[in-house]
Parts: structure tokens; sequence; C-alpha cells
């Protein structure tokens, strides 16, 4: 698509050329580069990547073994045009509007290919910022982007890891990859030599010495697959969820040789992307370079160590969110709001736009749940987002990770809890004889998408499995039937490929029931910590407490929901009788101050289940205890009065 992009940058170019009476032709404009200190536009972002690419194509190994016929399985070049302009609906947008628009990807403000550049490393601001770095330090934005040799995890990559899979695919040795991306939280993918995304594996040699066979897929170490889908796991679930792969070989495009060896940016031995990492992954799993050019970068392509010399910053630095130098090279110091960049993925439907233009964007999903990273195009039409709230309100920016970044689960460091605001509903909570022991997030941020993207083992009707990271979405909607994911327009829910997207009730997305009470995930704080919630897989509870279906959870609210609701109208239906008759009533002021008394505090009884706003869920049976009281106290001040309530309401 790129044609069609440049003779829209064409036609003002000619149009400019026309203006400034310049003899340059409108090709020769086309090609110009931008003038230097102009300000840097998307094309420019594209264009920077050609030198790069042209390397690649005459040089990664890829290519040789593709013309030695030792290639199982198609490849697919993916490259910045692709990514940061067509990804995302950005096609359609551009049909539909003229503009061309980065939908999904907000870029980093420095790429890679920026060479020289200003870049200080993390280090070197600790030795001032000790607590901001010690923090940062030990988490995992610092830890997700490591060299082979800071793998303190496993003293072999190549061998085994939480089960059969081991944590770089067969063929590929530490010598042969720049960095590995990822810590025991979920997931391992590869940097190759050549800052290329591993898609493939090789059989029957080694890339190092560029011998067997390149195989498309098999590529990526998946730790709930590896470890926790063992065969039993697997086949427990297939009692519950018809269709549940259990052999090697039902795992399909997504599977691959070895149990918990996922296909990921590629289709077992079928197809793969050859995607370097200035393309995609460069902009959220950052790396910096102190090479003085862009030659000097490209000469060192194919040399890992070479790389590894010239690495300045890795990971999530402190210069990726303070600007490179930060404020030692007159850069901005700090940016509130720049989690979005990787946290908020968008994506653009059409369909959505159409109908509602103040909703056009949705959260990106690569499959049938959310895309890791999308915390913020989750959150971005909540009540929260819109009260002024972003993620630094709630998280510390440098604590992100506050429990051991070895462990399976996060627990994020944060500076305001939902009970610092949620006063109604925490001084509710804790009368909590049911849930009392969970936190707010068990049921409101339920892990919900997906980092594996492990579409073959997702089945968001019944809230699994591929479940890695907390959803931030909080409301949730008491509903039999509303899901909170839904297939595009005109597909059935069995709809197995990508573009599912968030529903909405009244223009804000919601967590259906099965997801808050009923998910099986493994890699959730909240679930590890409360024996598996309800999960038919998972749960400690008894049998009539394991959630199949949404309904089934609908009927048991009711059972709590039900009572309250009917109680609190029939308080109301006293009170408003209540309040007239003293009024009315001539007794001695003892008396009507008793009156009066007791219908306050009914009243104010009514305003805290009010104010709560779940209907007991927070509380069943102290809800139903204080509902009761307001009956009791509400008919006593009619009793005092010697008055009487009309007839009753009639409850569904
Ligand atoms: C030689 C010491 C030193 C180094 C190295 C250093 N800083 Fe600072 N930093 C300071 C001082 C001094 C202040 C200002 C404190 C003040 O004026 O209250 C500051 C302030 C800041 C602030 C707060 C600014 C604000 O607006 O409140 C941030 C953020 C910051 N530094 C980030 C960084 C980062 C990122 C690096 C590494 C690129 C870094 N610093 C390196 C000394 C240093
Ligand atoms: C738009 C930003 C973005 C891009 C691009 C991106 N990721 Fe991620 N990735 C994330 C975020 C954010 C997380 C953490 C999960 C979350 O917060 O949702 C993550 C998690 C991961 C993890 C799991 C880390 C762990 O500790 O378990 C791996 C591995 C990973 N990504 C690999 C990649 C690779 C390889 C690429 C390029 C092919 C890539 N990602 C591109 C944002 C991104
Ligand atoms: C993920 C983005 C991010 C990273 C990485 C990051 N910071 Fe910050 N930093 C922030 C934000 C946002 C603030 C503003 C304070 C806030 O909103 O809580 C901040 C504030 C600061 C401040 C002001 C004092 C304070 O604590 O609020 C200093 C100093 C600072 N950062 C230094 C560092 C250093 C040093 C590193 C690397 C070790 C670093 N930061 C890494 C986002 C980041
Ligand atoms: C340059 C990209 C980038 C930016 C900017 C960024 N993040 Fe992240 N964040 C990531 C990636 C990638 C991960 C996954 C790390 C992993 O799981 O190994 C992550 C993980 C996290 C986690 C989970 C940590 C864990 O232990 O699992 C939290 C919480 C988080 N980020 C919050 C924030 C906040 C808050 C900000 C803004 C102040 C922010 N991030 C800015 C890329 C980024
Ligand atoms: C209302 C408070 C709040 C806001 C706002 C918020 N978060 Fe969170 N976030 C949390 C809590 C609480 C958790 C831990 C949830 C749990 O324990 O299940 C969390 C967890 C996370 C995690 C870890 C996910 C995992 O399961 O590994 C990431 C990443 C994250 N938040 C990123 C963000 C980003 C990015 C934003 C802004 C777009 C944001 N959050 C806004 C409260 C918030
Ligand atoms: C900084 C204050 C603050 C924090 C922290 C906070 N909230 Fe909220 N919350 C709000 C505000 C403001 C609203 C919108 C107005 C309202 O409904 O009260 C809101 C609304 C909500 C709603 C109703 C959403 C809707 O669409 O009607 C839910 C549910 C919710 N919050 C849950 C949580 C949970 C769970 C946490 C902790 C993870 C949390 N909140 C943390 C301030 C906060
Ligand atoms: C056992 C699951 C569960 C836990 C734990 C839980 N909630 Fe809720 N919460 C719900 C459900 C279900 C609703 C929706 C009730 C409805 O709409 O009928 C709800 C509703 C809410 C609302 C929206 C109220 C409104 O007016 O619309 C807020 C805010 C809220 N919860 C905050 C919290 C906070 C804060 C905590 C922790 C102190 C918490 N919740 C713990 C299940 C839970």
């Amino acid at each position: 698509m790129r044609s069609t992009w440049m003779s829209r940058a064409g036609v003002a170019a000619a149009a400019l050329a026309l203006a400034a009476a310049a003899p340059a032709s409108a090709a020769e404009k086309e090609a110009a580069p931008a003038a230097p200190g102009s300000p840097r536009t998307l094309q420019g972002y594209v264009e920077q990547e050609k030198a790069f690419y042209d390397h690649l194509k005459k040089n990664h190994p890829i290519f040789k073994y593709e013309k030695d016929g030792r290639l199982v399985g198609k490849y697919t070049i993916s490259d910045r045009e692709e990514e940061f302009v067509e990804f995302g609906g950005g096609k359609a947008y551009a049909e539909k509007t003229g503009d061309h628009a980065s939908i999904t990807y907000r870029l980093g403000q420095e790429s890679i290919l920026d060479l020289p550049n200003k870049f200080v490393g993390s280090k070197k601001c600790g030795e001032c910022h000790p607590a901001q770095y010690e923090k940062w330090k030990r988490s995992r934005h610092n830890l997700v982007v490591r060299f082979p040799d800071e793998m303190v995890e496993t003293k072999d990559l190549t061998r085994p890891q939480f089960g059969e899979a081991p944590i770089l695919p067969p063929g590929i040795t530490p010598d042969a990859v720049y960095a590995i991306i990822g810590t025991p939280r979920t997931k391992y993918g590869f940097l190759d030599a050549w800052l290329v995304r591993g898609t493939y594996h090789v059989e029957g040699g080694l890339l190092r010495d560029g011998t067997g066979t390149l195989v498309a897929g098999g590529n990526q170490h998946s730790r709930t697959w590896a470890e926790s889908l063992t065969p039993e796991v697997a086949k427990q679930i297939a009692t519950w969820v018809p269709g549940f792969p259990t052999k090697l070989e039902e795992f399909g495009d997504n599977g691959s040789k070895t149990w918990g060896l996922t296909s990921y940016g590629s289709k077992n031995r079928k197809s793969m992307m050859f995607q370097p990492a200035t393309a995609y992954c460069e902009v959220c799993h950052s790396f910096k370079f102190d090479f003085k050019s862009q030659e000097e970068l490209i000469q060192a392509l194919g040399k890992p160590e070479e790389l590894r010399k010239h690495t300045i910053n890795k990971g999530i630095s402190c210069e990726e969110c303070h600007g490179a130098g930060a404020h030692l090279m007159g850069a901005r110091a700090s940016a509130s709001s720049n989690c979005e960049r990787c946290h908020q993925r968008f994506v653009w439907n059409a369909d959505e736009a159409a109908k509602d233009p103040r909703q056009a964007f949705n959260a990106y999903f690569k499959s049938r749940c959310p895309s890791c990273g999308t915390e913020g195009s989750q959150a971005y039409y909540t009540a929260h987002w819109e009260s002024g709230m972003t993620c630094s309100t709630c998280h510390d920016p440098h604590e992100v990770t506050a429990n051991d970044w070895r462990e399976r689960v996060t627990v994020p460091g944060l500076k305001k809890e939902c009970q610092d605001c949620h006063q109604a509903q925490a001084s509710m909570f804790v009368h909590n004889d049911v849930h009392g022991a969970n936190k707010c997030s068990s049921c409101h941020m339920p892990s919900m998408m997906s980092c594996e993207n492990f579409g073959t083992i997702q089945y968001t009707d019944v809230a699994g499995f591929d479940t890695q990271r907390t959803s931030h979405i909080f409301k949730i909607l008491v509903d039999p039937k509303a899901k909170t994911l839904d297939p595009p327009p005109g597909k059935d829910r069995n709809w197995k490929e990508g573009a599912w997207r968030l529903a909405k009730k009244d223009g804000k997305p919601f967590v259906d029931l099965m997801w808050a009470c009923g998910r099986t995930s493994w890699g959730d704080d909240d679930l590890e910590s409360a024996g598996g919630c309800h999960s038919p897989t998972r749960s400690e509870l008894s049998k009539d407490l394991h959630f199949t279906n949404q309904q089934q959870i609908y009927d048991r609210l009711m059972g709590w929901q039900g009572p309250v609701k009917q109680g609190v109208a029939e308080a109301k239906r006293l009170l408003e009788a209540a309040r007239p008759a003293i009024a009315r009533a001539k007794l001695p002021p003892a008396k009507l101050g008793q009156a009066t008394l007791m219908a306050n505090q009914a009243q104010s009884i009514l305003d805290t289940v009010a104010a709560d706003g779940s209907s007991g869920v927070h509380a069943p049976r102290y809800t139903i205890e204080k509902v009761k009281e307001a009956q009791v106290l509400a008919q006593g001040a009619l009793d005092v009065v010697g008055a009487k309530a009309p007839r009753k309401v009639s409850m569904r």
C-alpha cells in the first residue's frame, strides 16, 4: 500500500512545489528526505527503516534457507508501513477519512534507528535517584528484555522449563539470539542476532551454523500450556467444554511438536512473519544502542555480542518515560501519561464509528480476548477514565512489580487502592462473610487479556483459558446473558478468527458474570489466592459452586439481590407512609421524636445500601439484616404514630 500513500503525499508535494515555484518535479520531491530540523511525521517513521531492511533482505539467514529449499512454511514481510499505518483498521480509517494514522501504536519518541542519540542509561539516572532506581530495577519493566546470560531462572535455555518446552525453541542457541523477551510471568519470545523476531525454529541443525531446516512456528514458550494445561487438565476441561484440544495435533496452527511451545506470529509449519523489531517489538519492549550512526548498527547485525556491547538501555528504562538523557540533556523530565504508549492499543472499526462517532475506537484484539498491552484502551470509555483518572492515579510508575518478579503473578505497587475512593463500598465490604478474604479486584478486574495469544484455547463465553493479565474495565453487569466480548457483526460466537471486541452498554464496557465469578486462569493472583474462585477446573469449593454457565451465576446472585431489592422496596413503602403520618400526628414531642428518629435511622440504612450499589453482593448477610432493620424501624415509626401503610407493593 506504500504507493497509494506516497501518491497522496506526492500530490501535496506537487502543490507545494508549485507554490514555491520550485523546479523540482513531484517525483523528485517525493523521494527527497524531510529537511533536517523539520518535525518528524508518520511517513518519516516508515521511511526511516529502508536501509535496515535492505541489509536484512540481503543477509538474514531465512533468505539463504529459502534459496537452498530448506524452508518449511511461507513468510510475509511485515514492516512499519503495515504495523504503524495499516494495522488496527488504519487502512479502512484512511479510506474513510483521507488521513493516515497510527491507530494501534502510540510511537516512541525515539526509535532504535535514531542514531546518534542522547541516551545515558538507567544506571546513570540511578546515581542521583536511587529510590526510583531500586524500585524500577526489581520490576519487570527492567527485566522484560534480557540477554541470555541474565536468564537466572534457568541454567540452560535449550533444556525443558516448567514442563517439556525449553525457553528457546529447537535449533536456536543462546549465541544466535540478541535478547530474550519475557520473564517467568507468562511467556518467552526471542529476537535473533539480526534483531528479527523469532517466528520459527530449526530442525536437524542450528541457526547459528545455518544448518538444518528452518520451520515456521513452534517458536514461543507459553507457561500456561507448558506447566498448567497438562494433558490431564486439558481432558478435565474437555468434560465441560466440548471441543477443547487434548492432543498435540488438536492445537492446530497454534501448536507445535512440543507441549508448551506455541506458534506465535506464525502458523505451525505453514506460515510466519518476517518481522524485524523496528517494526513492532521495539515500540514497547524497548532497547537502545550507543552506535554513532545507523551504518554502525547495520554493520553489527548478525553479531549478537557486538549488539549487546553497544546496548545502552533495555526494557522500559527511565529514559523511555523521561526522555533521552532526561533533564541532563534538556529533555522532558516526567511524562505522567506515557504509559499509554505501550498499554493502550486501539483498533478502529468502521461499523462502530458509523454507529457512534464518539465511540469510534475499541481495544485491540488479536483473537477472541483483548490483547496484552490494552489496559488503556479498555479503560478509555469507563467511568474512571471519564472522571480524569489515569494509570498513575492508581499505579506507582516505578514499582510496577511489587512482588518478586520471578513469581508467576503480578502484584503492582499502588498509590491508591479502590477503598481510598470507594468508601461506601469498602465500609459495606468489611462485613462480607462470604468473600471478605477477597480483594475488590477479585471480581472487578478478572484476568481476561490474552498475552500468550493462544486462540485455540480461547473460549470466552466460559471465561477461559488463555487469560493472562487483569482487565481494566471495572464495572460488572449483572445480567444472565450479556457478554463482555462479542464477535464482529454477522459472525457467530464460535468464530475462531481475530477481531472480537468489547461490547458496550450505555457507551461503557462491562465485565460479565462469567468472567467476574467463574473464570479459569493461571497466573491470576486473585484466583491463586482464593482457591480458584468458581472455576469448574480450578475451584476448591463444593461442586455446586463450580460455575459452568452465566445463567447459573445470575440465579445465585438473584438469591442475594432479590431479597435485598424487595426489602428495600418494602422499607421505602413504609417510610413513604410514615413521613406524612408523623407530620400529621398530634402527639407529645417525646413520641414524635421517637418516630422521627426511627424514620431517619431507616432512611440512613437505605442510603448506605444505595451508596454501596451492589444490592447485597458486597456483604450478603449483613445487607439483608440491615434492610430488615430498616423495615422494622419504618414500621416502628408508623406504629408510634398509630398509622398504617397502604397495601403492599407486589414484587416480581
Ligand atoms: C547528577 C545528578 C542527577 C542525575 C545523573 C540525574 N538527575 Fe534527575 N534530578 C537531579 C536533580 C538535582 C533534580 C532536581 C531536584 C530539584 O530541583 O528538586 C532532578 C530531578 C529529576 C526529576 C523530577 C523533575 C520534576 O519535574 O520534578 C526527574 C523525573 C528526573 N530527575 C529524572 C532523571 C532521569 C530519568 C535521569 C537519567 C537520565 C536523571 N534524572 C539523572 C539530579 C540528577
Ligand atoms: C504495543 C506495545 C507492545 C508491543 C508492540 C509488543 N508488546 Fe509484548 N507486551 C506488551 C505489554 C504491555 C506486556 C505486558 C502485559 C500487559 O501489560 O498487558 C507484554 C508482554 C509480553 C511478554 C510477556 C512478558 C512476561 O514477562 O511474561 C512477551 C514475551 C512479549 N510481550 C513479547 C513481545 C514481542 C516478541 C513483541 C514483538 C514481536 C512484542 N511483545 C510486542 C506490549 C507490547
Ligand atoms: C514507566 C514510566 C517511567 C519509568 C520507566 C520511570 N519513570 Fe520516573 N516517573 C514517571 C512518572 C509518571 C512520574 C511522575 C510521578 C507520578 O505521577 O507518580 C515519575 C517521576 C519521577 C521522579 C520524580 C519523583 C517521584 O518519585 O515522583 C523521579 C526522580 C524519577 N521519576 C526518576 C526516574 C528514574 C531514575 C527512573 C529509572 C530508574 C524512572 N524514573 C523510570 C514515570 C516513569
Ligand atoms: C515502553 C513501553 C512501556 C511503557 C511506556 C510503560 N509500560 Fe508498563 N509494561 C510494558 C511491558 C512490555 C510490560 C511487560 C513486562 C513483563 O511482563 O515482563 C509492562 C508491564 C507493566 C506492569 C506489570 C508488571 C508485572 O510485574 O507484571 C505494570 C503494572 C505496568 N507495566 C504499568 C505501567 C505504568 C503505570 C506505566 C506508566 C507510568 C507503564 N507501565 C508504562 C511496557 C511499558
Ligand atoms: C483504578 C485504579 C487503576 C487504574 C486507573 C489503573 N490500574 Fe492497572 N491495576 C490496578 C490494580 C488494582 C491492579 C492489580 C489487579 C489485581 O490484583 O488483580 C492493576 C494491574 C495492572 C497491571 C498488571 C496486570 C497483570 O495481571 O499482570 C498492568 C500492566 C496495569 N495494571 C496497567 C495499567 C495501565 C497501563 C493503566 C492506565 C491505562 C492502569 N493500569 C490503570 C489498578 C488500576
Ligand atoms: C482515585 C479514586 C478512585 C479509585 C482509586 C478507584 N475508583 Fe472506582 N470510581 C471512581 C470514580 C470517581 C468513579 C465514577 C463516579 C462514581 O461512580 O462514583 C468510579 C466508578 C467506579 C465503578 C462504577 C463504574 C460505572 O461505570 O458505573 C466501579 C465498578 C469502580 N469504580 C470500581 C473500582 C475498583 C474495583 C477500584 C480498585 C481497583 C476502583 N474503583 C478504584 C474513583 C476511584
Ligand atoms: C464478590 C464479588 C465482588 C467483590 C469482592 C467486590 N464487588 Fe463490587 N460489585 C460486585 C457486583 C456483582 C456489582 C454489581 C451490582 C449490580 O450492578 O447490581 C458490584 C458493584 C460495585 C460498584 C458499582 C456500584 C454502582 O453504584 O453501580 C462499585 C463502585 C464497586 N462494586 C466497588 C467495589 C469495591 C471498592 C470493592 C472492594 C471493597 C468491591 N466492589 C468488591 C461484585 C463484587
